[in-house]
């Protein structure tokens, strides 16, 4: 175990960490629930998934959005995400579904290496029970419902959706193909001046960015709403 992974040594830089983004937050920010977000960063305090920033916009996305709001995400993982979008949404009719293989199976060749250590390194085929973990450790459990599938395939099924949806969160194939299919098959379920936002943009998942500046380019969204280190997130 390196020296950063000692739970004590852990827990203090997250406490720096953490501490030092929620000054910013809460300045920029003072009507939201910050003391649940780092309910929720804590618990997440050893997935790397994510930054503070990226995380904080996501749940400042999610608390922005009407009460009872319906929310996809596509590529959840083991929930960090989802969990944060899941925090910060408002009433009881709120939902966030999450689309996932809970597999990792990915046509982008850098991601399917990673998530080949990583089963390996968890011992398991899939994340689904951790991501069910998870949110029952945070309580937010009412609030999401995971839906095994890929992504393309859920959108068939769920084609009866499209257009009630008030936030949709790409997060999964990170190949320019995929990320393309997906932003096809995924717009049409947001709703008139629903948001659309993607993690990855501008990282070293090209195929991702390439995907997405296309698609700025053809007119796809009608304005950006924001952009917090690689998530940006559009209206539609
Ligand atoms: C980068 S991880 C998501 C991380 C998560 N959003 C977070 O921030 O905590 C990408 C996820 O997408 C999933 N995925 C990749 N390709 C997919 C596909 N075609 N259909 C469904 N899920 C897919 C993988 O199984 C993986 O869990």
């Amino acid at each position: 175990m390196s020296f950063k992974q000692w739970p004590l040594v852990r827990d203090l830089r997250f406490a720096q960490k953490c501490g030092r983004f929620l000054h910013g937050a809460r300045k920029r920010r003072p009507d939201l629930d910050w003391d649940e977000y780092r309910r929720i960063a804590r618990h997440f305090k050893a997935d790397d998934m994510g930054s503070f920033a990226e995380r904080g916009y996501l749940f400042q996305l999610a608390s922005d959005l009407p009460a009872g709001a319906q929310v996809i995400e596509v590529g959840s993982w083991m929930g960090a995400s989802t969990c944060f979008i899941a925090g910060g949404l408002k009433g009881t009719a709120a939902r966030i579904l999450a689309v996932d293989n809970f597999a990792g199976q990915s046509t982008c060749g850098e991601d399917s290496a990673w998530y080949d250590r990583h089963f390996r390194q968890l011992g398991v085929k899939s994340t689904l029970e951790i991501f069910r973990a998870n949110f029952a450790a945070l309580g937010l459990g009412a609030r999401a419902e995971p839906l095994v599938s890929d992504s393309l395939a859920a959108a068939r099924q769920l084609a009866d959706r499209r257009g009630a949806i008030d936030f949709v969160f790409i997060d999964g194939d990170h190949s320019y193909a995929a990320c393309k299919a997906d932003i096809a098959a995924w717009a049409p379920f947001v709703g008139r001046g629903g948001i659309m936002a993607f993690h990855d943009f501008g990282s070293r998942a090209t195929g991702v960015t390439q995907a997405i500046f296309e698609e700025i380019k053809l007119g796809r969204f009608a304005e950006i709403v924001g952009v917090a280190e690689t998530i940006i997130a559009f209206r539609l």
